[in-house]
């Protein structure tokens, strides 16, 4: 069966905290003295949406998706938002699959049901993988921030139009 129809997609429960921080205190532990507190934040944020993606029925990854809206018309948008990708993990051992690419989709779908017209996201600039996805998946650098994350990297900040 391809993956695409192994992978399902759900809203987070509190019951994924688990599932989240030891995936997250894994893979951003490079760039995050305290990767569970930035989650804890991110989560947290009024209005973010986080999904869980299952395959056979197993959680393998998610992403979390905040959100800041202009509260009047602005240009052809009624309210636009803008969305930012905060944060995006795939379980080590399930990476390199294609996991990262749909999850990457479902979390600019949840950002256009929420009335984003850009999905913004920063990443660090040694993050190969992270950097290949985005910028396979269309997503363009814009700005370049020295010294970023506790381990001396740059960030790359990313925008994609979505509307
Ligand atoms: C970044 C991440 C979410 C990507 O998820 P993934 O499931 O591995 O990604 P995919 O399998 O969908 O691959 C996406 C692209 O990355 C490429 N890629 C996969 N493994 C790679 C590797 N080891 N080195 C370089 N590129 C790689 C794929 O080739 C694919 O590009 P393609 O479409 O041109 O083939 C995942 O690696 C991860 O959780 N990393 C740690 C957390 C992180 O860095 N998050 C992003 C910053 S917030």
């Amino acid at each position: 069966m391809r993956l695409a129809q192994r992978l399902r997609f759900r809203p987070r429960t509190p019951e994924d905290d688990g599932f989240m921080l030891s995936i997250g205190r894994r893979v951003f532990a490079r760039w995050s003295r305290d990767p569970a507190r930035s989650l804890g934040s991110m989560l947290a944020s009024k209005g973010a949406r986080a999904e869980i993606v299952e395959r056979d029925g197993s959680p393998i990854g998610f992403a979390i998706v905040t959100f800041e809206r202009l509260p009047r018309p602005f240009g052809p948008w009624k309210a636009p938002a803008v969305a930012r990708l905060d944060a995006i993990a795939v379980s080590p051992r399930e990476q390199g699959a294609g996991v990262g690419r749909a999850l990457t989709r479902r979390a600019e779908a949840i950002a256009r049901e929420e009335g984003a017209v850009v999905m913004t996201l920063m990443t660090a600039e040694g993050n190969a993988r992270g950097r290949r996805l985005f910028s396979r998946t269309g997503y363009l650098p814009v700005i370049r921030m020295p010294d970023s994350y506790v381990n001396g990297e740059a960030a790359i900040e990313m925008f994609k139009p979505i509307a």
